[in-house]
Parts: structure tokens; C-alpha cells; sequence
């Protein structure tokens, strides 16, 4: 069993998309095992983006990141991280597959609906920013 960590941006919130996500991971044999909703200080988003603070898009990103409220989930699942990721598809919804998330509602390379972990690494350091022990379920 793997976990990753999944995030509905506020784009997906406020275009009323957390249903929509949420029903193909579990459509999909993905447990949810945490969830809440949270709207991040812009430390907070440039802490959990710090990866790409030397990128031309760092400060335009973590604007977006605290425009509006964020759904963070922990998925459980066999090999879900790359689950995930296929359900998502590309970061560039133009570059994305028929039938991903990405594909069917982003609107730029930016806003486009969710985030997920990249590996197992990533991951473990994802989730532990938004989730301690008692907020991790055993399903
Ligand atoms: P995400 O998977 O959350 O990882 C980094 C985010 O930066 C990405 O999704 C996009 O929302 C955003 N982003 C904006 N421009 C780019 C770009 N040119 N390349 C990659 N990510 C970008």
C-alpha cells in the first residue's frame, strides 16, 4: 500500500469541482484516508512550493496557491502515487490524455485543478505538511 498527497486548488474549489475530483479517485479504488480544507498564508505556499522558488512562475504560483481555499487529501492505494498522476494527467492541460482531470477543467498551465505528489519522497514530506498522526485515518 502507498499514500500521496493530493491537493484541490483553488480553481477546482471555486469552480465547484471537489465532488468531480473526489469521485474518480474513489471511482478508481483510491481511499481518501485525510481530507480538510484550508486556505494557506503565502509563507505557507512558498514553503510547500519552495522546489521551484528560482522558477519565472514561483511568485505568480503561490499568488494563485492562496487565492482561495485548497482541498489537501491523503489517497491510499496500490502504487497510488502513479495512480494519481495518470488521473491527473500532464501538468499542461494541452499536453494532457482524453479523460484526465487536467484535460477535462484546467483552464492554463497553472491553473489546472489539482496537485499531486511526484514519489515516494515527496510524498512523505507533502503529507506531513498538512497532516499530523491524528488526522490520518486507518480505513
Ligand atoms: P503542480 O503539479 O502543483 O506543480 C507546480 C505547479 O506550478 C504546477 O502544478 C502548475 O500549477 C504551476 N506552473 C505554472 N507554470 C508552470 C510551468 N511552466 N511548468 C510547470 N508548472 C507550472
Amino acid at each position: 500500500m502507498e499514500r500521496t498527497l493530493s491537493i484541490i486548488k483553488p480553481d477546482g474549489v471555486s469552480r465547484g469541482l471537489i465532488g468531480e475530483v473526489i469521485k474518480r479517485f474513489e471511482a478508481n479504488g483510491i481511499k481518501i484516508i485525510a481530507m480538510k480544507m484550508v486556505h494557506l498564508t503565502l509563507k505557507d505556499a512558498q514553503a510547500f512550493y519552495a522546489v521551484h522558488k528560482e522558477r519565472p512562475f514561483f511568485n505568480s504560483l503561490t499568488d494563485f496557491m492562496i487565492s482561495g481555499p485548497i482541498v489537501p487529501m491523503i489517497l491510499e492505494g496500490e502504487n497510488v502515487i502513479e495512480k494519481n498522476r495518470t488521473l491527473m494527467g500532464a501538468t499542461n492541460f494541452k499536453e494532457a490524455a482524453e479523460g484526465t482531470i487536467r484535460r477535462d477543467f484546467a483552464t492554463d498551465i497553472e491553473k489546472n485543478i489539482v496537485h499531486g505528489s511526484d514519489s515516494p519522497e515527496t510524498a512523505a514530506a507533502e503529507m506531513a505538511f498538512f497532516f499530523n498522526h491524528f488526522e490520518i485515518n486507518q480505513r
